[in-house]
């Protein structure tokens, strides 16, 4: 690909999410463009073209994958992640494939052979690795003003509405519950600060408040190579909002939390000569995260730089939730690397 020429992007899916990808390839002009819409739902393509001002709706998949575009995103139902984006490698497109990359560890891999194979790449959204609040918990975290961390704590409250929107999230299609669904995004956020795990154990809920075919609301307990230990708990089951998403690290000597309602605050002794909770970042946005990603994603893809995100990294979050289920299925601590 010539440097300076605009990346450009087929979107395959034109749902919820497609909206947040719109607007962040929107904010990186000149850098990234949109080739083409496509969804099985033509007239949600149509639409989603009108409303932001796309020039192209593809008629079928073929006209994707014969298409011009360099990178395929691939926004659908998570058991249609790796046919989709193992075709659009081995038609020669780079692929940006939503979380989680895949529903099974076999899926990662097939989509990461196909694109060792095709000599293209293939990159998770992993969105909140983008968020400026991560950066400021991780500099934080790195600046030495907690400590070592040795434990952390995630929370995720969404309502019914998170699948009843999306009915397929309640199916066997949605690959697992909130595990997969929701907690995917703390469980990487966890490995990005903390590092790779050894172990997990988990349980479910019997308790449904939803009639979905997986779990609406878990736990799961985690043990990292380095030391610390974290605990990650996600629910779809909470009515009532405003609903909450918090990612804690602890250290000896403080802690840092960041949060979707209250920002990234800290405490820390050390760092302000107090033990008070101060704010580190007040206002997040959310969509930042994914106009940031984009941007590195495109570099990579022009430029052949180095990505915060691999394909890699995908799989690991992947194994993350698997190894989850498997301890709650068999009621067993679970060792990783999981025996694929
Ligand atoms: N990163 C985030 O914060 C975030 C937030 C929400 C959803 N997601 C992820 O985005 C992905 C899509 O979720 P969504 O909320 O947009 O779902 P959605 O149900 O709103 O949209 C899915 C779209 O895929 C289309 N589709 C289904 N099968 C197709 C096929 N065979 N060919 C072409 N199009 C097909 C549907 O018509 C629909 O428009 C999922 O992986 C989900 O987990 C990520």
């Amino acid at each position: 690909m010539t440097t300076g020429r605009p990346v450009r992007v087929a979107l395959l899916g034109c749902g919820a999410i497609a909206q947040a990808h719109l607007r962040a390839i929107a904010a990186n002009p000149g850098l990234i463009e949109v080739a083409g819409l496509y969804d099985a739902d033509r007239g949600r393509a149509d639409a989603r073209a009108a409303e932001y001002g796309i020039g192209h709706v593809y008629e079928s998949w073929q006209a994707v994958l014969d298409g011009d575009a360099d990178v395929v995103a691939v926004l659908l139902p998570h058991d249609l992640h790796a046919r989709f984006a193992v075709e659009a490698l081995a038609a020669g497109h780079h692929v940006v494939v939503e979380k989680p990359l895949a529903t099974t560890l076999a899926e990662c891999d097939a989509i990461l052979e196909a694109a060792a194979k095709a000599g293209k790449r293939a990159h998770p959204v992993h969105n909140r690795i983008y968020d400026p609040g991560t950066d400021a918990a991780r500099e934080f975290i790195q600046s030495g003003a907690i400590g070592e961390p040795f434990l952390a704590q995630t929370v995720g409250l969404e309502p019914p509405q998170t699948v009843s929107v999306r009915p397929w999230l309640g199916t066997k299609a949605g690959g697992g519950g909130v595990l997969m669904a929701q907690a995917v995004h703390p469980a990487y956020l966890l490995r990005w600060i903390l590092g790779d795990i050894t172990e997990a154990t988990s349980i479910s809920g019997a308790r449904k408040v939803l009639d979905m075919t997986s779990e609406d609301t878990a736990i799961a307990i985690y043990r990292f190579k380095a030391g610390p230990i974290a605990e990650m708990t996600g629910t779809f089951g909470l009515n009532v909002g405003p609903w909450d998403h918090r990612v804690t690290f602890y250290g000896p000597d403080g802690y840092v939390e960041i949060g979707s309602r209250h920002g990234v605050r800290g405490l820390s002794e050390k760092r302000f000569g107090d033990r008070e909770i101060h704010p580190l970042l007040p206002d997040l946005e959310w969509g930042t995260g994914f106009a940031r990603m984009w941007a590195d994603y495109a570099h990579g893809f022009r430029d052949g730089t180095p990505t915060r995100v691999s394909g890699a990294d995908g799989r690991a979050a992947v194994e993350m939730i698997l190894a989850a289920y498997e301890s709650a299925q068999t009621r067993r601590t679970v060792d990783v690397p999981l025996r694929s």
